[in-house]
């Protein structure tokens, strides 16, 4: 359910690729589902799907190249310029694969959530999916977390524990986290646009 008494949360949402997340969340405000309106999606990568995906929705999609800037604080910098001039509230990274300074955090406080395929603290930076499989644990999952200073290590909203098969490929463990993803990402924004997520030190208190 919306909550009519806020106005609609402004959000922007990072990309690097495909932008399922993004597609979800898209479909969710379209739907009524969620009270809120993405205001820009932006990606570094110029040939990233999701793109495409904001383009047919009519959300203006920027690309923002980090190839451009000399070091990761100029090109955070200069992004947190672009969301600022669209008024933004909260900042979603999903499937952004850059890691933040301390330019982007401080300009966002407790505003920046990311989803991370794995259940964190298990498997931070890259590979997640393979480094769960090389590991051979029987269950992974996704992580939605505000981001701080650290690489995946941010207060954890929510998780979803997944099933690792024996038979399992990066892609195929990657594909059912990513339904998983779906889920909490969208539950994660909607607790946060009514007002229902406050963070104490590492723990984040979810009100009923
Ligand atoms: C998701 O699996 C997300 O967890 C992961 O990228 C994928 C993006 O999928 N993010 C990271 O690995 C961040 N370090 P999508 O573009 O289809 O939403």
């Amino acid at each position: 359910m919306t909550m009519a008494h806020h106005p609609p949360c402004r959000l922007a949402v990072l990309i690097s690729g495909s932008g399922t997340n993004l597609q979800v969340i898209i479909d969710r405000i379209e739907a009524g589902e969620l009270n809120a309106e993405i205001v820009c999606v932006l990606s570094n990568q110029p040939d990233a799907f999701g793109l495409e995906r904001a383009t047919r929705h009519g959300i203006p999609a920027l690309v923002h190249e980090n190839s451009a800037f000399p070091d990761r604080r100029s090109y955070d910098a200069a992004t947190v310029e672009i969301l600022k001039s669209h008024n933004v509230e909260l900042v979603i990274l999903a499937g952004f694969m850059r890691i933040l300074t301390e330019v982007m955090v401080n300009a966002f406080p407790r505003a920046i959530m990311n989803i991370h395929p794995a259940l964190l603290p298990a498997f931070p930076g890259l590979h997640s999916q393979q480094q769960a499989l090389d590991y051979g644990v029987r269950f992974t999952g996704c992580t939605v977390h505000f981001v701080d200073y650290g690489t995946d290590t941010g207060p954890i909203i929510l998780q979803s524990v997944v099933p690792v098969e024996q038979n399992d490929t990066e892609e195929s463990l990657s594909d059912r986290i990513r339904t998983a993803e779906h889920q909490i990402f969208v539950r994660a924004i909607q607790l946060y646009v009514d007002r229902k997520i406050s963070v104490m030190g590492r723990k984040v208190l979810i009100s009923s």
